[in-house]
């Protein structure tokens, strides 16, 4: 069986949609949600679940390895990051080689990096006058959105979008394809 974490900051849809898809899979169980951010709506969303949840805040995060004993405990396996805004810390890469993924609401690599989350991305892509913008499903590395890409999803930007409208429709490509993403690269792993 793979447990899977899943590290979100902020309201947790998709840790919620991620969460539901595996709940009766034969191979792979949601089984722990790491939160950073004590207000965060993803925190109420584990508790109606019924999954347990860990937060933490950066000093523990950046200066101690709890939450990799944390993760060990639970018995972890791979983790996922779904909306979860802070720089993935080297024991936690070391800990989980080639098995931290991350979404990303554009078409990376461009749209990334520090400060580039949630409404701020599609703001930036409105203003470029890109034709079309979408998801990016890819490994966790050392830096903000470059790891390498294992799945992309995309739509028209049409004239009368606006950063709310995109939003929405990223939302949906994401629960459309990031829960079966997952199941593909954990398949591999099996
Ligand atoms: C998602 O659209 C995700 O792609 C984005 O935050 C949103 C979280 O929504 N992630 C980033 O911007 C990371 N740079 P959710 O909390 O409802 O799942």
């Amino acid at each position: 069986m793979h447990h899977i974490a899943i590290f979100a900051s902020g309201s947790g849809s998709n840790a919620q949609q991620i969460t539901e898809y595996f709940r009766t899979h034969p191979d792979i169980r949601v089984r722990l949600i790491l939160c950073n951010n004590p207000e965060a709506y993803v925190l109420k969303r584990a508790d109606n679940m019924g999954i347990p949840s860990y937060l933490f805040n950066r000093e523990e995060f950046y200066t101690s390895e709890t939450v990799l004993k944390v993760l060990q405990d639970y018995e972890i396996s791979f983790l996922v990051l779904a909306g979860f805004l802070w720089l993935v810390p080297d024991y936690l890469l070391k800990g989980y080689p080639g098995r931290i993924i991350n979404i990303h609401p554009a078409l990376l690599p461009k749209f990334g990096g520090k400060g580039m989350y949630g409404e701020k991305v599609h703001q930036a892509v409105i203003r470029s006058g890109e034709k079309r913008t979408g998801i990016s499903i890819h490994y966790v590395n050392e830096r903000y959105d470059e790891g390498d890409i294992i799945f992309q999803a995309s739509f028209k930007i049409m004239p009368d979008d606006t950063p709310e409208s995109i939003a929405e429709k990223v939302h949906a490509l994401e629960y459309r394809h990031f829960p079966g993403v997952i199941e593909e690269v954990l398949k591999k792993k099996i």
